[in-house]
């Protein structure tokens, strides 16, 4: 049976996930100039930003001012990622819609990306999904390295199964299965995607794949096969995760929506002016997108 569903939601995370690996500091302002145009393009989940620690990540340092200066709209969503208490407590003042606790299915990457085992993750994120659900913010995570790590190789499904049902049990609401270094392949993909749908009902799951390897549009097409109908994107394919070294950008949000339209599944986004959104970000970091839709269709601008 044919599953693909007929709406998709893309979820945004070239705020966040895009700009987080850029060694030069984008200001906050060209940031929400960048969301402004996302949400002019239609998309209506947008990841902004992260509550990490600066000494880690100093691109996401300017958390609280990027979500200040947002002029936000009351029909999209705006997330931001919380890896412990202390990131909880600083993005409540900024009142996210939704926040994002994100954990691995290896051991190696998360010591190395939030510097403890898993087992320790779980307990950090516990209370922190409770405060949220208390104060009525939705709670999405996010598990990292389901089909493959650059520390660890090969991730068993049953390791993606065992950390999406102690995120169930906490109360996460929504659950997205991440190919950090995109090695996945269709048939891995859907493995990894079962094992979440073993604890997790089918609209809860999504899907967030890093093309590095060039087969994200496949594992994207994979996982609509078996009815998944949400996505996390990048438009410009910007993005990478600074410990999970060589791992290239997300799935470019062009890339993606130019698939969907042209199988009939509506996502609500303006492809042209996604593209301007994407152009706007390249300017700033004064290189080419890295979406080939949008390669193709500026090409055709010209014209
Ligand atoms: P830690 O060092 O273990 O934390 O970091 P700690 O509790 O021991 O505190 C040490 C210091 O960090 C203290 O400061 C704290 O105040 C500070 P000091 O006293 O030394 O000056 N600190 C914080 N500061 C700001 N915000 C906070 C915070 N927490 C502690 N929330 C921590 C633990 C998780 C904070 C750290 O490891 C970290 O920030 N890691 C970065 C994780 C990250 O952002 N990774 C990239 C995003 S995840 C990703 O890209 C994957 C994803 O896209 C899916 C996929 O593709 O796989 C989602
Ligand atoms: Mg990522």
């Amino acid at each position: 049976m044919n599953r693909t569903p007929a709406f998709v939601k893309l979820v945004e995370v070239g705020p966040r996930d895009g700009l987080q690996n850029e060694k030069s500091l984008v200001p906050a302002s060209v940031k929400v100039g960048l969301i402004e145009r996302l949400q002019t393009a239609g998309l209506k989940h947008l990841e902004v930003t992260s509550f990490v620690s600066p000494k880690w990540v100093p691109q996401m340092a300017d958390n609280t001012e990027v979500m200040s200066a947002l002029t936000r709209r009351p029909d999209v969503v705006y997330s931001v990622l919380t890896p412990n208490w202390q990131g909880f407590e600083a993005a409540l003042k900024t009142k996210p819609n939704e926040i994002v606790v994100f954990g691995s299915a290896s051991e190696a990457f998360s010591q190395k990306n939030i510097n403890c085992n898993v087992a320790d993750s779980m307990a950090r994120f516990a209370p922190v999904v409770q405060a949220a659900l208390a104060e009525g913010i939705r709670v999405r995570g996010v598990i990292s390295c389901c089909v493959g790590c650059p520390y660890e190789g090969d991730i068993a499904p049953e390791r993606v199964a065992w950390v999406a049902q102690a995120m169930k049990n906490m109360g996460v609401q929504h659950l997205g299965i991440a190919d950090t270094i995109g090695v996945g392949t269709p048939l891995k993909i859907q493995r990894a995607m079962g094992a979440a749908l073993t604890h997790f009902a089918l609209a809860d799951v999504s899907g967030h794949f890093h093309d590095t390897y060039g087969q994200a549009l496949s594992n994207t097409l994979a996982a609509l096969e078996m009815g998944i109908q949400q996505f996390d994107t990048a438009v410009g394919g910007l993005g990478g995760c600074p410990y999970a070294k060589g791992a290239t950008g997300n799935v470019a949000t062009e890339d993606v929506v130019y698939l969907l339209h042209g199988m009939g599944i509506d996502t609500g986004v303006n492809l042209e002016a996604l593209i301007d959104a994407g152009a706007y970000i390249a300017a700033h970091l004064n290189r080419p997108t890295g979406s080939r839709v949008a390669r193709a269709l500026l090409a055709k601008r010209e014209h």
